[in-house]
């Protein structure tokens, strides 16, 4: 048994945010039918192709282990199936523009007359306010919630990062929201109204720099590159590589970082690593010298003492740095490109990366679940063809007959 078993839910997502937080639920084992619109599908499908005519592999990543149905949501026929999926459902998940779904006669109110135990959830660009009907991407995101203006370095641009942490990262956040509200259901009886702004879901990853921009109003940040040489403005600045904790840290070069984007390791030169990284670099005399020897006095020159360490790291590989600054209990780690993350063994065997087949692009490589459960492995399927699952879907969840099936077909509700 799944974790999730027994919990349908009618996914209306689309691009990213909200298929990342249904893909996450199929993993525990709910059963997620996901409603596209005839003839085109999810965007995605067809969006950064690289196999043609098959879907994408921006679709296929997002939407693994859900079945697929199409319905036209606007036409009346498509109205009454989508009702009696509701009537049919545990949760109800959608990422569109502000009030589609309104748009369509499924206010909030509506929803639960039709299905009072339905969890609603959810993703927006922004909550409430002067931006709430905007529509919103990653990288909007990214700069509304905090996190542009605090990546990159103190003299260039703001700097969106990689991790997409305004889609998947508010998918995450609704998919707890989804199950709490599962969980409050057991006891009230009711579902509820689940919504995470995409703003929002930003700012709390960058809580740390919301706490930084406090303490700047205390004195300068000492731990940022910009101390004690720069100059603080008065909102949290870029903080480059450095280590967001209390911890000195920074990326350093490894041999062949000349050809090589990637030979770098990421070092943290915690007080009680010091002593070892002192020795592994032959810079025992700083251990002596009270110029090197305590936090205090190596603060103000934290650039200095990483120039110092990349000299020995740029004569090693980052695998040889690591296996030398390991044994010392030096945190670090290195730089590990998507290539070499795509032949990891370890996170093969751990279920981390996943090879999966499909039928129209062949074997594809996708990120399997993160989140590992003893008692509900997650066990990682292609994503759904457009459809895949329509015929199925309508007999076995509403017991509709292959009349009704046809006609429904026929006036283009499904
Ligand atoms: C992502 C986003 C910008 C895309 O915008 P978009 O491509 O213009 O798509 P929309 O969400 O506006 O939806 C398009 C229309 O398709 C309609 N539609 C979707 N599925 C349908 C279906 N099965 N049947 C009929 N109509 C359907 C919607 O009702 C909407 O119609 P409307 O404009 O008349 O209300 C927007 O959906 C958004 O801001 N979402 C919230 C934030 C978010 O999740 N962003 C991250 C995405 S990764």
């Amino acid at each position: 048994m799944k974790a999730l078993d027994g919990v349908r839910v009618l996914d209306m997502t689309h691009v990213q945010s909200g298929p990342t937080c249904t893909q996450l639920l199929a993993w525990f084992g709910a059963d997620v039918i996901k409603v596209e619109r005839p003839g085109s599908g999810d965007a995605t499908r067809g969006q950064l192709q690289d196999v043609p005519n098959a879907d994408s592999l921006y679709f296929t990543m997002l939407n693994g282990n859900k079945r697929s149905i199409t319905l036209n949501t606007k036409s009346d026929q498509g109205k009454e199936i989508f009702t009696k999926l509701i009537a049919s459902c545990d949760v109800l998940t959608e990422n569109f523009a502000p009030g589609a779904l309104d748009r369509m006669g499924f206010s909030w109110e509506r929803i639960q007359e039709i299905n009072p135990r339905i969890v609603y959830a959810s993703i927006k660009g922004f909550g409430p306010g002067a931006y709430e009907d905007c529509k919103v991407y990653e990288n909007v995101a990214q700069c509304t919630g905090g996190a542009a203006s605090t990546t990159g370095f103190d003299d260039g641009p703001p700097v969106v990062t990689g991790a997409q942490i305004g889609d998947s990262g508010t998918g995450l956040h609704l998919a707890l929201g989804i199950v709490t509200a599962l969980f409050q259901r057991e006891t009230t009886g009711r579902g509820q109204r689940v919504v995470c702004a995409m703003q929002d879901g930003v700012l709390n990853l960058c809580r740390v720099k919301l706490r930084d921009q406090q303490r700047l109003t205390h004195g300068p940040l000492k731990e940022y590159p910009q101390y004690p040489n720069g100059v603080f403005g008065t909102a949290t600045p870029r903080s480059g590589n450095a280590s967001g904790g209390g911890q000195p840290g920074w990326i350093v070069k490894c041999k062949g970082w000349e050809d090589d984007p990637n030979a770098y390791i990421y070092i943290i030169a915690q007080a009680a690593a010091f002593e070892g990284i002192a020795r592994a670099i032959g810079r025992d005399d700083w251990l002596n010298d009270p110029e090197w020897n305590t936090p205090e006095a190596r603060l103000p020159k934290l650039d200095q003492m990483f120039s110092e360490i990349e000299k020995w790291t740029s004569t090693k590989t980052k695998a040889e740095v690591m296996g030398t600054l390991n044994p010392l209990n030096v945190p670090c780690g290195p730089v590990l490109s998507m290539e070499e993350l795509s032949v990891d063994q370890s996170l093969r065997e751990s279920g981390t990366v996943v090879e999966v087949d499909h039928p129209e692009r062949g074997k594809y490589l996708t990120v399997g679940n993160p989140i590992k459960l003893s008692d509900s492995p997650a066990d990682v399927q292609r994503a759904p063809l457009l459809g895949e699952h329509t015929d199925e879907i309508l007999d076995q969840v509403l017991g509709m007959s292959p009349d009704e099936v046809d006609a429904a077909k026929k006036s283009g509700a499904v």
